[in-house]
């Protein structure tokens, strides 16, 4: 069903071909019966993985990457397709066009994408609004970024006023700082950004803790184009700033395996099957550092139960999909968890966790 779908919507731009399925999709959810209908065809054959990170449980690890919802519109029937969690965003304090497009860039031959978006959204007061419009059907992460126009010595205050903003209606949040499409954003990964950007942010998290009587776990979403002494800044600032979750990772800016590909030259992150071993050494070398102190979640490339796996036993605890979900359509989620549910039967343990615990042992 979704080949054919995919067929038609591939003769489209690819930004035109995704706004119209959502569209559709969104018009379609109006219509009684059609969200549990989803739910039998994807949800449903999703098996029970339950995994507990960041202080919450998931029913699944496989969750949706952020940028595909960048407006909280989608909620409902993303979660019918059987996603464990779904991380929405990047939302910044004011709306934003983002780039002009064409602006989203299918590379069929290396199931990828590249994409120079530039935070497109309609901002942290209409997103709420969407949100809370939708009810949380499964444990949500919300994604924020700062705004083009704010100069880069403001961004804390981008961040803190988004981190406020969306906070009661977050089961975690997600700082962006590794976006290749907003000039000067990866800085903040530069040591001593970060210091001064993660120490804003963990003051910011336990007023509002403390506020409205909850923890909302805080993440930090990284690029894979970090080299070693980053990756080991990285490491240490997030343990000593008591963040509660590395993202690894956001699109890449290099091309590997590009070398023939037309539309290579494209600027923007690519992301998809050619990211894949990029994203999975940076878990692996975060992973050294962190030791399980600080977990993390994986994403790159995942198109299969085999892929995520992999992230896993690299020394993910959650994984996430974006791009193949383009390629594949939403069975893509429930392939990935069954296959998982599979290793986990055939190792003899009984629960996920434990299952990558003793691969991870074998592997040494
Ligand atoms: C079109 C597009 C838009 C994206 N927008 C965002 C975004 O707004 N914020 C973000 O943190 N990541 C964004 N990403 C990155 C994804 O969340 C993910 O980190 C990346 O695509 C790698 O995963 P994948 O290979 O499964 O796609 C975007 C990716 C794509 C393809």
């Amino acid at each position: 069903m979704y080949k054919l779908l995919r067929a038609l919507l591939f003769r489209l731009d690819a930004e035109t071909s995704h706004r119209l399925t959502f569209t559709a999709l969104r018009l379609l959810y109006r219509l009684p019966g059609v969200s549990p209908t989803v739910r039998a065809v994807y949800a449903r054959r999703v098996p029970s993985l339950p995994v507990s990170v960041m202080g919450l449980t998931f029913s699944n690890p496989v969750g949706l990457a952020a940028g595909l919802d960048k407006n909280a519109e989608h909620v409902q029937s993303l979660a019918d397709f059987g996603f464990g969690f779904l991380e929405l965003g990047t939302v910044t304090p004011r709306p934003q066009p983002g780039n002009p497009r064409p602006r989203m860039f299918r590379l069929v031959a290396h199931a990828a994408l590249i994409n120079r978006m530039g935070f497109n959204n309609v901002g942290a007061a209409k997103f709420l609004v969407n949100l809370a419009a939708q009810g949380k059907p499964c444990p949500i992460g919300i994604n924020i970024g700062k705004n083009r126009d704010t100069p880069m010595e403001r961004a804390a205050d981008d961040y803190l006023s988004v981190l406020n903003a969306v906070y009661r209606l977050a089961d975690y949040i997600a700082i962006n700082i590794s976006s290749p499409n907003t000039a000067g954003l990866r800085d903040l990964q530069q040591e001593q950004n970060l210091e001064a950007l993660l120490s804003a942010l963990k003051t910011g998290q336990a007023a509002l803790a403390e506020k409205h009587g909850r923890y909302v776990p805080i993440a930090l979403k990284i690029a894979p184009d970090l080299d070693d002494t980053q990756i080991a800044a990285i490491a240490r600032l997030v343990q000593k700033h008591r963040f509660d979750a590395v993202i690894a990772t956001n699109t890449t800016i290099a091309r590997p395996g590009l070398e023939r590909e037309p539309l290579a030259h494209q600027a923007g992150g690519l992301s998809g099957r050619p990211l894949k071993p990029l994203a999975t050494e940076i878990i692996r070398k975060m992973y050294a550092h962190l030791q399980g102190k600080v977990p993390i979640i994986g994403v790159g490339g995942v198109e299969t139960a085999d892929d995520a796996w992999e992230k896993l036993v690299a020394g993910a605890d959650l994984v996430q999909v974006y791009t193949a979900l383009i390629y594949q359509g939403p069975h893509v989620v429930s392939e990935i968890a069954r296959g998982l549910a599979e290793r986990v039967r055939q190792s003899g343990c009984r629960s996920l966790p434990e299952a990558v615990q003793q691969a991870r042992k074998q592997r040494g």
